[in-house]
């Protein structure tokens, strides 16, 4: 297909220098789900006739987000509000995991999960699973069926929680080797080991999960990190270990890992993760909804250390990754001379290009030639708010700006993986 289209992009990192790429009429030659020329459309027509012309231009296209850290059983439990971290996950999020050992509860969940991370333009997910391997499988099916790109695992936790909630070591293995074998690498599926936190895994456990991720090869660790600052104190007296030691000591940093919030860390942690090469999970309305602080961008990127968005859904309000830019943006504002400034193509950049980054996805995240046709049409109802501030905005920034403020998924139009339709299922009650 020959795609028609008004695209904002971010191949080269604002962080370094970069600029957002606006092309008012682009045209996407897109074959086999890649992108196989890209031009102004008169040029790319020219030289590729007879292709089936896709015309987008009402609207905005963008690449699909990539959501760094999202939970797969708190779709349901979104906006459990006035609660911080640990108490929250007692009253409002562990109920709601627990229902999900009820394989028909757990499916009807998938679909409702994987409808919302589709109906908000998101095309790639780290996914924290569900604590019940049948679970977990069934978010994989799900995911293969909307045509989602989904990195996942089952989440382990021997103490801390509900006992509902726990397993052993050993079990741990078996399973997550299980559900790997199964799904690590079958088409866009691939496995992520997901001690749920330091706080809940006792060492054997963490020890069984680095032994997963050594086994399966390429698979992603994720996990949860200076979030919130009672929770910091209670791992420091749990582990004996700064936040980041209790990870990196069972050598679970030494592959590709994704750690979500990193609110409150050390220099001496963010110089470990930055050796590491282990990105954090920015999830701003998570933090603001918990009450767990304001994230330091500044300090992780003088340390360099890789950062993207994720939702966090369910602490976090909502799956667009518009919502989680705009918040990204209020927090550097709120932290004046200790904040960075964040313009629109910052913001398209740490819910794209960066998330593809965190992700491992080299040819994921903008829409230049060589890369996945992975994208979101934005078509805003006429007379919006959005339409409105579309139709008025004085450049290409400025739209981004008015799209990352008044955006929701229901603007979201049509959604693309590898070029074929991503289909948000209907949701089924259960
Ligand atoms: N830390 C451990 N589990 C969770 C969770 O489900 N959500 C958040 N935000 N933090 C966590
Ligand atoms: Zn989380």
């Amino acid at each position: 297909m020959l795609v028609r289209a008004r695209v904002l992009d971010t191949p080269d990192d604002p962080f370094a220098g970069g600029t957002l790429r606006s092309d008012d009429d682009a045209g996407l030659l897109v074959v086999d789900g890649v992108v196989a020329a890209r031009g102004p459309f008169a040029e790319v027509l020219a030289a590729a006739p007879g292709h089936e012309v896709v015309d987008l231009r009402d609207g905005l296209l963008l690449p699909g987000f990539v959501d760094t850290h999202v939970h797969l059983p708190q779709v349901r439990v979104i906006a459990g509000l006035g609660m911080p971290l640990l108490e929250w996950l007692e009253r409002c999020a562990l109920p709601e995991e627990a229902r999900l050992a009820d394989p028909a509860y757990a499916a009807s969940v998938a679909t409702d999960f994987v409808s919302g991370l589709v109906q908000a333009g998101t095309t790639s997910a780290l996914v924290f699973g569900a604590h019940f391997a049948p679970a977990v499988d069934l978010l994989f099916a799900e995911a293969a069926v909307a045509g989602l790109r989904v990195t996942a695992g089952l989440v382990v936790s021997d103490r801390l929680l509900r006992d509902d909630l726990w397993t052993t070591p050993q079990r741990a293995y078996d399973e997550g080797l299980a559900l790997a074998q199964r799904w690590h690498g079958v088409d866009r599926a691939r496995y992520a080991v997901t001690p749920r936190f330091s706080l809940s895994c006792g060492e054997p456990l963490l020890d069984a999960c680095a032994a997963l991720a050594r086994e399966v090869d390429g698979a992603f660790v994720t996990s949860h990190i200076n979030e919130n600052v009672a929770e910091v104190l209670a791992v420091g007296e749990a582990c004996s270990a700064s936040y980041v030691d209790s990870y990196d000591r069972h050598g679970l940093l030494d592959g590709p890992a994704v750690l979500a919030h990193d609110v409150h860390p050390t220099g001496a942690e963010l110089v470990t993760l930055a050796e590491r090469g282990t990105a954090v999970a920015h999830c701003p309305t998570s933090n603001g909804a918990l009450g767990s602080g304001l994230f330091p961008l500044a300090r992780h990127l003088t340390a360099g250390v890789p950062v993207a968005l994720g939702s966090d859904v369910g602490a976090g309000t909502g799956f667009s990754l518009l919502k989680e830019g705009l918040q990204a943006y209020f927090v550097q504002q709120l932290l004046g001379d200790a904040g960075h400034p964040l313009t629109p193509a910052h913001l398209l950049h740490l819910a794209t290009t960066a998330g593809a980054a965190a992700l491992g996805l080299p040819d994921v995240g903008h829409l230049g030639v060589g890369m996945r046709f992975d994208a979101q049409h934005y078509r805003p109802a006429p007379g919006s708010t959005l339409d409105v501030g579309l139709r008025h905005a004085a450049s290409p920034d400025d739209a981004l700006a008015k799209l990352f403020a008044l955006g929701t998924p229901s603007d979201v139009r049509t959604v693309w993986v590898d070029g074929e339709v991503a289909h948000a299922a209907l949701a089924v009650d259960a």
